[in-house]
């Protein structure tokens, strides 16, 4: 094994920091996290006046563009994303290669690292108005592709966007729309999606956005960062959680199990633990999970959802938060409990639960990689590492 004494002499100071839970990779303006204090804002905006005074694209243009749209500057963003929200008929042939029931997170990689077979012309950008074009390109056809690849990956014939709908209840119109019943869309439910959106539009340097800015720092295609952002999206410790809440509370089925299962999460010789309560960074509130808890309530009184499921969450959620385990241990209902209880009662899919995480995360994404090449030097993002395997051996032959 090699001698890490002289490694150290060799290559001067030189940090181990598994999972980089202490090491800063960059310089940003964009987003400040204090997780003790329960705080979030995007360009210096709190995230709760963003998330209940302002709507996603208001965010969106917010995170692109250092400051919030005037009305007419938002007027002209809608637009922009409404014309843009088509795709390249040639991309249906790369959607029918798919069989049914393919992941439409697999689907939707494919389709916007596909983009960049259209859009080569990105290839090489370097100017802000490329930058923007890009941007507003990927913003406006994200929403589509994810809506086909639920339709294909479902069977269902696919739903072009309307024109005269915004960008948020267009995307709820082509997954609901025929042979699904639940084409009328209400208000509360527009609002609650656009919501969700944004409170997921940007989480500094988190696992998908590091894969974005690594893969930028190569001066990848973009289509390439993004597509490769929503792979690291994908795993479950990362976009699947409110996935994972749901299908808990599932499991947990009925109410009179509640308490079983609480004694369960307590009990250290069991693994079990509580999905959807407690965060790595957050440790006294997630104040996304603040503004989600408000919507979820108004969502399933105004639209008289009386599940089980429902009561099942109300339970543990009671339960849990006066509880001396959970207090003891800053464990509160985080984003994803309450995100997954809401895109349940707007009817979407358990596996469409990350899709939607990377609608959100689109403008957060793009406004890094564009942060990374605004740089006057890119330095390639390549870690060292600990070298612990076998020193110089004799060859045996
Ligand atoms: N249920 C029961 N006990 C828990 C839970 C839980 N959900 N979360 C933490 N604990 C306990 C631990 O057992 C530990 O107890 P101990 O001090 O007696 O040993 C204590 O709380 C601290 O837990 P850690 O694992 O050290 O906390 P950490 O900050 O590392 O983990 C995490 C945070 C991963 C989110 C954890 O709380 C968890 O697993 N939660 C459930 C999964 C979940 O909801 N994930 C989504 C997070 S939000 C997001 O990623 C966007």
């Amino acid at each position: 094994v090699v001698d890490i004494s002289t490694f150290y002499k060799e290559t001067g100071m030189f940090t181990f920091d598994r999972g980089y839970t202490s090491t800063a990779s960059c310089r940003s303006k964009i987003t400040y996290i204090d997780g003790d204090k329960g705080k979030l804002m995007y360009r210096g905006y709190d995230i709760s006046y963003l998330a209940t005074k302002k709507t996603f694209l208001d965010t969106a243009y917010l995170l692109l563009n250092k400051e919030l749209p005037t009305k007419e500057e938002l007027d002209s963003f809608k637009e922009e994303m409404a014309k843009r929200s088509f795709i390249h008929e040639g991309m249906k042939k790369l959607f029918d290669s798919f069989v049914d029931q393919a992941h439409p997170m697999a689907i939707l990689s494919a389709g916007v690292s596909a983009l960049s077979t259209f859009y080569f012309d990105h290839l090489d950008i370097d100017s802000p108005e490329e930058y923007m074009e890009m941007a507003n390109r990927i913003i406006a056809k994200i929403p589509t592709i994810a809506a086909f690849s639920y339709r294909y990956s479902n069977g269902l014939p696919i739903i072009y966007p309307d024109l005269q709908k915004g960008f948020t209840e267009n995307f709820l119109y082509m997954m609901r729309a025929y042979p699904h019943k639940h084409v009328d869309l209400t208000a509360i439910e527009i609002k609650a999606l656009d919501t969700i959106f944004t409170l997921h539009a940007d989480h500094e340097q988190n696992a998908s956005t590091t894969a974005v800015r690594n893969l930028g720092s190569t001066h990848a295609h973009p289509y390439a960062a993004i597509s490769a952002g929503i792979g690291a999206l994908w795993g479950r410790a990362h976009g699947g959680a409110n996935e994972s809440v749901i299908r808990q509370l599932e499991m947990i089925g009925t109410v009179d199990r509640v308490d079983e299962f609480i004694a369960r999460a307590k009990d250290k010789d069991d693994p079990f633990r509580l999905m959807g309560f407690g965060h790595r960074v957050y440790k006294n509130f997630d104040p996304r999970a603040k503004i989600l808890k408000k919507i979820r309530d108004e969502l399933i009184e105004e639209l008289g959802i009386d599940s089980e499921l429902v009561a099942v969450a109300n339970k543990i959620e009671n339960i849990a938060l006066n509880d001396e385990y959970f207090i003891s241990r800053n464990l509160y209902p985080n984003i994803d409990f309450y995100s997954g209880l809401i895109l349940q009662a707007l009817k979407i899919p358990k596996d469409m639960f990350a899709v939607i995480f990377v609608i959100g995360r689109t403008p957060g994404w793009i406004s890094q990689w564009i942060e990374l090449k605004e740089q006057e030097t890119i330095k390639i993002a390549r870690p060292r590492q600990l070298y612990l395997g076998p020193d110089d051996r004799t060859p045996i032959h």
